[in-house]
């Protein structure tokens, strides 16, 4: 492709470029939906050598998504000793065949089984809260989400190591978190600095006790009905039947965990949130609980029958969407409308901007759940709302992140109001997830 037809794609040039990566680099949210306005659904950029398209038209998402999956690659970040060739980053045939071999591991019936650990855990943090007490509800998610996920994992009996993972793994989260993921990373990685230690350290243990718990499991050969145990009987039938090595199941389980509870917790924290403000919503959803239940502790079974905790949901991953972008490489030349993406450049396509486009959303930045009846949504092209991605790579946690924010919901909702603390301002940080900044600062009220 000539430098000409690298130009006829609008997007900003030179400055520009350098006062938009500014931007980008301090504030990636606006800097997007700010491209997006000024030169619209198809913009480009250079970065150095690399060539990257903003696509913001749902059509568009839906192409690359779903109709050419095969043209594109995920893009391969520096860092990844602790996902390892995990789902989220394998590509090609390989991840075809580890899809394959997991995705009976999120069957509804077997997430159907993870739906009591997940009030159990829930009905303890209940028991844990106080009338009165101060909280950050982004923490307390946080540590619910990730309890949930060691033990879906793990299961039961290895409680005591789920302590150690769960330790371990939020020592490794904590670290990576510091500064956003840039070029410089992989450098810094090499610095005897102590964090780089406190995180190799971290590391090497998670791997131990992954490791052993795998050994431990191949020898008694049991089912225990978690999610390692799903992993470890797998095998692909429509392949070479074979299964995993110990080294693709570690990468799996730690891609599961890290993809698994951060997402979900931030979801549940900016639920909250919302809610604090939208007394009407919360009263709302607050009686579609109380009715759904009747009184009893919520089980699988009422999930479905929780309508407009699904369009609350929806909403709240409308305006927050824990994945605030996806990206792919290109690997031979993509035409979108009269355009050539050339091979190796990177397609972006950002949730929080197509959510918060007016011509799909009017008054966008508005919390208002009604945008999700049945008839709003026919009203969208499909792709005019992906948080959770699409095609063959959407995410295969979807129906647990679901049932899992349902029913902590559902579970603490009738006995909890949590209130904004006065005067907490609390703005988003898009990291690998989309966070609330500095936390959610709640007070909570034990309802009458
Ligand atoms: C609200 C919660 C969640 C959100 C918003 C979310 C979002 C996403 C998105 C957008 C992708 C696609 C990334 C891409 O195409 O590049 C994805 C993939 C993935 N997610 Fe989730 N996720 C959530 C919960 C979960 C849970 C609970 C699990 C596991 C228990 C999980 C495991 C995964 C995995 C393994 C992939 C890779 C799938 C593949 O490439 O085949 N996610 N997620």
């Amino acid at each position: 492709m000539t430098q000409d037809e690298q130009k006829s794609v609008p997007g900003p040039h030179f400055l520009e470029t350098e006062r938009f990566l500014l931007r980008f680099r301090r504030d990636p949210l606006s800097a997007l939906q700010q491209i997006k306005q000024q030169y619209g659904d198809v913009v480009h950029f250079q970065m150095g050598k690399q060539h990257a398209y903003v696509l913001s038209h749902p059509d568009d998402i839906r192409d690359v998504l779903v109709v050419h999956h095969q043209d594109m690659h995920k893009p391969q970040q520096q860092r990844q000793p602790l996902v390892g060739n995990g789902l989220l980053r394998s590509d090609g045939e390989f991840h075809r065949r580890q899809r394959r071999l997991m995705q009976p591991a999120f069957h509804r019936q077997r997430i159907a089984g993870y739906g009591q650990t997940m009030i159990d855990y829930t009905q303890r943090v209940s028991t844990r809260w106080q009338d009165g007490m101060q909280c950050d509800m982004a923490e307390e998610m946080m540590a619910l989400t990730l309890a949930i996920a060691g033990q879906t994992m793990f299961g039961a009996d290895v409680e005591g190591d789920a302590q150690t993972v769960r330790q371990a793994l939020t020592t490794v989260m904590e670290l990576n978190a510091v500064g956003r993921a840039g070029p410089l990373d992989a450098l810094l990685e090499q610095l005897p600095l102590s964090r780089n230690k406190r995180r190799s350290e971290a590391r090497t243990q998670l791997d131990t006790v992954v490791y052993r718990i795998i050994e431990e499991r191949r020898a008694s050969g049991e089912d225990r009905g978690d999610l390692l145990s799903m992993l470890l009987m797998a095998r692909d039938v429509e392949g070479d039947g074979s299964g995993m090595t110990d080294e693709q199941l570690r990468d799996e389980v730690m891609t599961l965990f890290i993809a698994g509870h951060e997402t979900t917790a931030n979801a549940l924290a900016w639920t909250w949130y919302l809610l604090a403000q939208h007394p009407e919503v919360e009263e709302k959803l607050l009686r579609e609980c109380t009715d759904v239940l009747a009184g009893r502790v919520p089980t699988v079974e009422v999930v479905p029958n929780l309508h407009y905790m699904e369009m609350v949901l929806s909403e709240v991953m409308r305006l927050y969407p824990p994945a605030w972008t996806i990206a792919r490489k290109v690997i031979k030349d993509y035409h979108v409308r009269e355009y050539t993406i050339p091979e190796d450049a990177l397609i972006v396509m950002s949730q929080y901007v197509v959510h918060h486009d007016e011509r799909w959303y009017p008054d966008p930045f508005r919390f208002d759940p009604e945008r999700w009846t049945p008839e709003a949504r026919a009203n969208r092209p499909k792709y005019a709302y992906f948080p959770f991605g699409g095609g063959p790579r959407l995410c295969i946690g979807e129906p647990f992140a679901w049932m899992e924010a349902s029913l902590v919901l559902a579970t603490l909702l009738p006995t909890w109001q949590a209130q904004l603390r006065p005067g907490s301002q609390v703005g988003t940080e898009p990291l690998i997830t989309l966070r609330p900044k500095g936390g959610v600062p709640m007070t909570l009220h034990k309802r009458a």
